[in-house]
């Protein structure tokens, strides 16, 4: 969370920085603020709430400087506020952070006995007053070196000096940073999405790096002060992705070109000719695969549980699956012959990456399945399944959702067929089906008209519970996550069969229930738990996609998606569950791309 951005320049960089941090504010926007370095020193400007209040303060006030950094916070220590958001300057030293320095308390105690006086809230400050410190007694790199060895946590930072007036520094331990090289500037930020309206030639930093620059080079330093080298990469220029075009806000943009992103994945692995799905050089054989372990945190975790439906219907594979915050700290028996396959949009999330960091420590066999193929995460695992969703900026997760889930099933139907546990006419026609899926989201997406009904009848409820079983249920689990981020209504999902089990309790008078239930082997099981919230005053939406054997009295709206081959039902139920959190956030009046409280890539623990 929070994003960086650095620039130094032969130019004014205030606008430049401003613009940058705009890209950035899908890693947090409860605050923000800029430092540049002009004739007087350090000028720094922030505020509380969206960059667009920054805006306004450097119109009224226009910061000069050919050097600066930027930052949008998401508050991890101290409460949003003017004071508690970046950068943390002292005379000499301005500093913007991503992540948490878990000794700051100690550390501050330290600096408060050399005479520092603290003005925020915030674990930063010491990061700041320590280089200042330092800076006294050592050369630039070496004093960034002795700071980054005092500090504990997971870090990337961007700074700028009184004294070294044409200088960024930055530095990584744990968290994302990337330097970006233009003509006459160079960049620092906390991904490439930041710097890919500057420049396509980047470079990542790997932990313990540190990057110097002023506007006509870069150089690189490890934490003995050694100057190293490192690789220059040319990002691939994707379509213009920042564009909403006719759509209010992303997410409606993203929810609506989901048969395109599908359309587009599916062209990427599947070799028409052959009838056959692409993966070469995956690193474990098939055959040799004991156990498959899936793991990801909120969404991408939701597409984790219904891939384990689909490889335990496909394969004889055991599978596991597990919120990666739990992976990383459970005492695991880890077994070369298994596969870890962790999902990520952003690639950056850090309990995935501490989950994966985990497996690597272990010599298991990883693979991700991830939208920002440039991302930590993906560089990390030993095979990329990229979903080629496109850059998702709306907070929520639906593209990339669906395009997890797509990755995962065609993985399942690949090691199927690899194993030989599914037949080559099944095999052939599983790939000739998926060809059907872009056209079934498309009608789908046709329910929005009705789904804008059902949200005012459900706009005013206190809560709501989605019900689903099988591969249905973790997209109970998922409706039931979107409506709660983006219109905060109280939102639980669970196995329909569990309701009995306690939930059933919360049944009273009007409750909205959500009921999934495709025609598949759980249908008649889920239609009688259905039955059973009705009895006790639920307001059902029943979401199928069959008009047969039931009985529509006392069910309050029936939504029927398209029928499909039952392993695309997830992908069918889950629209409706999108448009219809979308909508009742927006009779709510609520922040569509930016829920409060949340930021797009969750970089701290
Ligand atoms: C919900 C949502 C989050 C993410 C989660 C993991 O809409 O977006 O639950 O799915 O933070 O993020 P990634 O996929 O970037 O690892």
């Amino acid at each position: 969370m929070c994003g960086i951005i650095g620039i130094a320049s032969t130019k004014s960089v205030s606008s430049n920085i401003v613009e940058s941090l705009k890209k950035l504010e899908y890693r947090g926007y409860d605050s923000s603020g800029i430092a540049t370095i002009d004739d007087n020193g350090i000028n720094e400007k922030k505020c509380t709430g969206r960059v667009e209040n920054l805006e306004k303060i450097l119109f009224k006030t226009p910061s000069n400087g050919k050097v600066g950094v930027g930052h949008v916070r998401w508050a991890t220590h101290g409460a949003p506020s003017k004071v508690n958001a970046h950068p943390h300057s002292s005379e000499q030293v301005s500093v913007v952070h991503n992540g948490i320095i878990e000794n700051s308390s100690l550390l501050k105690e330290d600096l408060e006995k050399k005479g520092y006086k603290f003005k925020s809230q915030t674990d930063t400050e010491v990061i700041t007053f320590l280089i200042t410190e330092f800076l006294k007694d050592f050369d630039l790199v070496k004093a960034i070196n002795k700071t980054l060895s005092k500090l504990k946590g997971s870090f990337a930072l961007g700074i700028i000096f009184k004294k070294y007036a044409d200088t960024v520094i930055g530095a990584r331990k744990g968290s994302p940073l990337a330097v970006g090289y233009g003509h006459g500037e160079n960049y620092l930020g906390s991904d490439s999405y930041a710097l890919k309206s500057m420049t396509n030639k980047i470079t990542y930093l790997d932990d313990g790096d540190i990057c110097l620059l002023n506007n006509n080079k870069v150089e690189f330093y490890n934490s003995n002060n050694k100057k190293i080298n490192k690789e220059v990469l040319t990002l691939s220029n994707d379509e213009n992705t920042e564009d909403k075009g006719d759509y209010k806000d992303f997410m409606s943009k993203e929810i609506n070109e989901q048969s395109i992103t599908v359309k587009t994945c599916i062209k990427e692995y599947i070799d028409e000719t052959r009838k056959d799905i692409n993966l070469y050089n995956f690193p474990i054989k098939p055959n040799e695969i004991k156990k498959i372990v899936l793991v990801g945190c909120g969404t991408a975790y939701h597409s984790c549980i219904a891939a384990k439906y689909w490889f335990e219907e496909l394969t004889t594979i055991p599978i596991e699956t597990d919120v990666a915050s739990e992976f990383r700290y459970r005492t695991i028996q880890f077994d070369k012959k298994n596969l870890y396959v962790f999902v990520s949009q952003s690639g950056e999330t850090a309990d995935t990456f501490a989950a994966l960091d985990l497996c690597k420590k272990n010599n298991v066999k990883t693979c991700s399945v991830i939208n920002v193929v440039e991302s930590s995460i993906a560089r990390l695992t030993d095979f990329v399944l990229p979903i080629h969703a496109g850059p998702e900026i709306g907070v929520a997760s639906t593209k990339a959702f669906i395009g997890q889930m797509l990755v995962l099933y065609i993985l399942a139907i690949k090691i199927s067929d690899s194993r030989s546990e599914i037949s080559k006419s099944d095999y052939t026609k599983k790939i000739i089906e998926l060809k059907k899926l872009p056209d079934l989201i498309s009608k789908t997406l046709k329910c929005e008209d009705k789904i804008q009904v059902i949200a005012k009848d459900f706009v005013n409820s206190k809560g709501v519970i989605f019900l689903g079983r099988g591969s249905s249920f973790p997209i109970a689990l998922e409706g039931a996550l979107k409506l709660k981020e983006l219109s905060y209504v109280h939102a639980e999902g669970y196995p329909a069969g569990e309701m009995k089990h306690g939930p059933l309790a919360l049944i009273e008078e009007g409750l909205p229930v959500i009921v999934l239930a495709p025609s598949d082997r759980y249908f008649v099981k889920t239609i009688s738990n259905m039955q059973e919230v009705i009895a006790r005053g639920a307001k059902v939406l029943l979401v199928t996609n069959t008009n047969n054997d039931v009985n529509s009295e006392n069910i309050r709206f029936i939504l029927t998606v398209p029928k499909s081959d039952p392993f695309f039902s997830p992908f069918l139920l889950t629209i409706p569950l999108q448009l219809l959190a979308y909508h009742v956030a927006k009779l709510k009046g609520c922040d569509i791309d930016k829920p409060r409280n949340l930021a797009k890539s969750v970089t701290v623990e």
